[in-house]
């Protein structure tokens, strides 16, 4: 059983559902900038018009009020705020995210904001992007702007989503925006991340902001042999990709990455431990490691063989969730706060009829309770996603929607997950 309180919730970001990306003052974001590259996003699909979502809120917040959902995490568009990352608010912007906070409230619905989930103002991105350190003091000032705005009725605030994945896709193999492939040159990008998240958490707390915190993706580290090497490896890995970004959040140090770390200055630990009042925990599933092959990188990611995939092709690990959260807990024991699963999901094809991700949502939401029944305090499960949208560099091929979207008619049809996870949250209150 699930405590009567326990935050079920599903999560969405700006950039894959709102479009009107020219709408009411917005500028543009390295995201519009990527789409627009010939060859970088799948089929050349752009998030311009997306699920409509900016036009079409209050019918989504209804439907989140269908579900019975307790909490929604999305994310604001930092360009819509600030349409060249600096300077006076766009209070157009600021308005639409003002209308959702309210439309969320009447529906007694708690909002769960992430400031940052990868649409970074194009102009930051001209001048250096995260690899510039100044980016971590505008990302501060343009969450003291949002928390002006809105720190009266959110209930718990997300900092960045998933900074591992903006420095390891983004900018060291140049498969999401920026589009930089500077392999361990990138790291640089994660101390910045990290630094601009401390800050923010200072500005937001200045602002009235009650709960803060951040939503890191964790991909357990696998060796795919019994072997030293792999076990290595596989170590290299988890330091690189997983603890950087949280250790020094919780333990205010960085693991030995037996890298150059002069981008660290004195104090900026200080900033980034700062105490959180949340961590919010993307699982989607463990990565296979396996000694390196070439100098790039100390290790060599490898698909985890004998376990069923989603239309994604990502292995179906629940039990993975489970070993994570226990990880997590003795790994930072008193310094690790409640816990949120931020982002669970899963894409498969178009069908309504979507028993494959009822299955899957049920065994990761196994995996929670298991953790909690092994003394892991976890708050909250939100699902992604709402809606089928735009999945970045795969364009609208995957669907990862509880929340079937027609994008010719912008028609939105529930799935039988919709309903089952309807029941699952009336099951438990
Ligand atoms: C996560 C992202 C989210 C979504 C899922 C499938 O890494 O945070 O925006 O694309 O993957």
């Amino acid at each position: 059983m699930f405590p009567t309180d326990f935050q079920w919730g599903v999560a969405t970001a700006a950039f894959q559902i709102e479009g009107a990306t020219e709408e009411d003052g917005r500028g543009p974001s390295t995201w519009d900038t990527f789409c627009r590259e010939p060859g970088r996003v799948r089929d050349g699909h752009t998030a311009d018009v997306a699920c409509d979502h900016y036009h079409r809120w209050a019918e989504d917040l209804d439907l989140i009020a269908g579900l019975g959902a307790r909490a929604y995490r999305f994310s604001i568009a930092w360009p819509r705020v600030q349409p060249t990352g600096s300077g006076a608010a766009n209070s157009k912007g600021l308005d639409f995210y003002d209308r959702l906070v309210d439309g969320l409230a009447e529906r007694g619905i708690a909002a769960v904001p992430t400031l940052y989930h990868w649409d970074l103002p194009q102009p930051l991105e001209d001048a250096g992007g995260w690899m510039n350190r100044d980016t971590a003091h505008r990302f501060a000032e343009y969450a003291a702007l949002v928390a002006e705005r809105l720190a009266d009725r959110v209930d718990l605030w997300i900092t960045l989503n998933e900074p591992m994945v903006v420095m390891a896709y983004g900018y060291a193999f140049g498969i999401y925006a920026p589009g930089r492939a500077l392999m361990l040159d990138a790291l640089p990008t994660a101390h910045h991340q990290l630094l601009g998240h401390g800050l923010a958490v200072a500005a937001l707390r200045d602002a009235g902001a009650e709960r803060v915190g951040i939503a890191n993706h964790h991909t357990p580290a696998w060796p795919v042999d019994d072997t030293a090497e792999d076990a290595e490896a596989a170590a290299a890995f988890d330091d690189l990709l997983n603890w950087q970004f949280a250790d020094p959040i919780l333990l205010g140090r960085y693991p030995d990455l037996g890298l150059d770390m002069s981008h660290v200055r004195d104090g900026d630990l200080e900033v980034i431990g700062a105490p959180i009042d949340a961590l919010g925990v993307n699982y989607y599933h463990p990565t296979g490691i396996a000694a390196p092959t070439d100098d790039s990188l100390p290790f060599a990611m490898r698909d985890l063989t004998g376990f069923p995939t989603t239309g994604m092709g990502w292995p179906v690990v629940p039990d993975g969730l489970h070993r994570l959260l226990v990880d997590l807990r003795d790994r930072y024991g008193a310094a690790l706060p409640p816990v949120y699963i931020t982002e669970s999901g899963c894409s498969y094809d178009e069908s309504l009829d979507d028993d494959a991700r009822i299955g899957f949502l049920n065994a990761h939401v196994g995996a929670v309770q298991a953790a909690m029944h092994d003394g892991v305090d976890v708050r909250g499960y939100f699902v992604w996603s709402l809606l089928d949208n735009f999945e970045w560099a795969e364009g609208y091929a995957p669907r990862f929607g509880l929340v079937h979207v027609d994008y010719a008619t912008q028609r939105r049809t529930p799935r039988a997950s919709y309903g089952w996870y309807r029941d699952l949250i009336a099951g438990s209150s």
